[in-house]
C-alpha cells in the first residue's frame, strides 16, 4: 500500500506494519510465508549466539539460523530485521555482527526481556547503557533499534539523547495507552488535558526529530496502527494477533490502516505520525 510505506531509521520499507519479534518468526517456514505475504520488513525472533531452551519466550535455534535466513532472504530482495539477545555485552557484539555480515538492515538490540535485564542490565544507568551499546555501533553497519524496558527507571530524554549521540536511529517502544484513551481520528484530538499518553510518545517529545520510533503492544487493529502513529510511532509491530490469525495479520492491519488514512483524508502515514493534539 503506497499510503503506508514509511522511512524508517533510513530505510525505505513498503509498509509501517510489521510483526514483532518471537511470534511467527523463529521458524524457517514462518518467516518465509511471513516474507511471501507482507511487503514490509521481516524482523526475526530474538536470537543469542548458540541457542536457548529457556526461558520459554527466548527459545530459538541460534544465530546461525537466523543468519542463514537473512542470506537467502536478503538476496531475494527482501528487508530483514534481526533481534539481538545475549547474556553479556559481548555477546550482544557477537550476535550482532553475525547478523550484520549476513546481511540485515536493522538489528533490533532486544534490551526489554527480563532475561537480558538481569544479566547485561543495559538499563541499570546511563553510563551502563552507553557502555553496552558503544561497542555494538562500532562493529555494525546496520541501522541499530533498541526494545525500551516497558518499566523504565531512566529518563526518556536521556536515554533519547545517548541513542542519538551514538547513531542509534530506532527506539521500539511499549504502545501503553490507557483503556480509556481515546482519540478522534479526523483531527487527531484526544479528550483532556495535553500529557503523554504512552512510551511511544514520550520518547517522540524527547527525541525531538531526531529519533524514530516504532510502537510495540497492541497493535490489533488499523486504528490501532492509525493511534500508535498519532502518537509518533513511525511504524508499528504486531505480536499476538498474529498468533490468533497467522500471516495475514499484517496486509489485514495494512488495509485497515490504507483504509483509514483514505477516510481521514491523507495520502500518506506520513502526515499523521506525531500529530496527536489534546483538548485541553
Ligand atoms: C510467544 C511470544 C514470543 C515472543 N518472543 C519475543 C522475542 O523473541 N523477542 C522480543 O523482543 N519479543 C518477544 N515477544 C514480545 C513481542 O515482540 C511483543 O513485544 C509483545 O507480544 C507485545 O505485542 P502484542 O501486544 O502485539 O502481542 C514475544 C511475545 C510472544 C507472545
Amino acid at each position: 500500500m503506497e499510503s503506508t510505506s514509511i522511512r524508517l531509521g533510513g530505510i525505505d520499507l513498503a509498509s509501517t506494519i510489521m510483526n514483532a519479534s518471537g511470534p511467527h518468526s523463529a521458524e524457517r517456514g514462518e518467516i518465509l510465508e511471513l516474507s511471501a505475504r507482507h511487503g514490509g520488513a521481516i524482523l526475526f525472533k530474538s536470537c543469542n549466539l548458540a541457542g536457548l531452551e529457556a526461558p520459554e519466550n527466548l527459545k530459538n535455534r541460534g544465530v546461525q539460523h537466523f543468519a542463514t535466513l537473512a542470506r537467502e532472504l536478503t538476496t531475494r530482495g527482501k528487508t530483514v530485521f534481526g533481534s539481538v539477545v545475549g547474556q553479556s555485552a559481548k555477546e550482544l557484539v557477537e550476535v550482532a555482527k553475525a547478523l550484520d555480515q549476513a546481511g540485515v538492515r536493522a538489528l533490533e538490540l532486544n534490551l526489554a526481556d527480563d532475561f537480558v535485564q538481569n544479566s547485561v542490565a543495559a538499563f541499570a544507568s546511563l553510563d551502563r547503557l552507553k557502555s553496552v551499546l558503544e561497542p555494538v555501533r562500532q562493529e555494525v553497519r546496520a541501522a541499530l533499534a533498541v526494545k525500551i524496558p516497558p518499566k523504565l527507571s531512566l529518563e526518556p530524554r536521556a536515554v533519547a539523547e545517548i541513542f542519538i549521540n551514538l547513531g542509534i536511529a530506532i527506539a521500539v517502544c511499549a504502545n501503553d495507552l490507557s483503556k480509556d484513551f481515546s482519540v478522534d481520528l479526523k483531527t487527531a484530538t484526544a479528550a483532556g488535558q495535553r500529557r503523554t499518553v504512552s512510551q511511544v510518545h514520550a520518547f517522540f517529545e524527547a527525541g525531538g526529530g531526531k529519533l524514530d520510533l516504532v510502537a510495540v503492544g497492541g497493535i490489533n487493529s488499523g486504528r490501532d496502527a492509525y493511534v500508535a502513529h498519532l502518537t509518533g510511532a513511525k511504524a508499528v509491530q504486531v505480536g499476538s494477533a498474529l498468533i490468533k490469525e497467522g500471516a495475514g495479520a499484517l496486509g489485514r492491519i495494512d488495509r485497515e490502516l490504507d483504509n483509514l488514512l483514505t477516510e481521514n483524508g491523507k495520502s500518506s502515514v506520513n502526515e499523521i505520525v506525531g500529530t496527536l493534539r489534546f483538548q485541553g
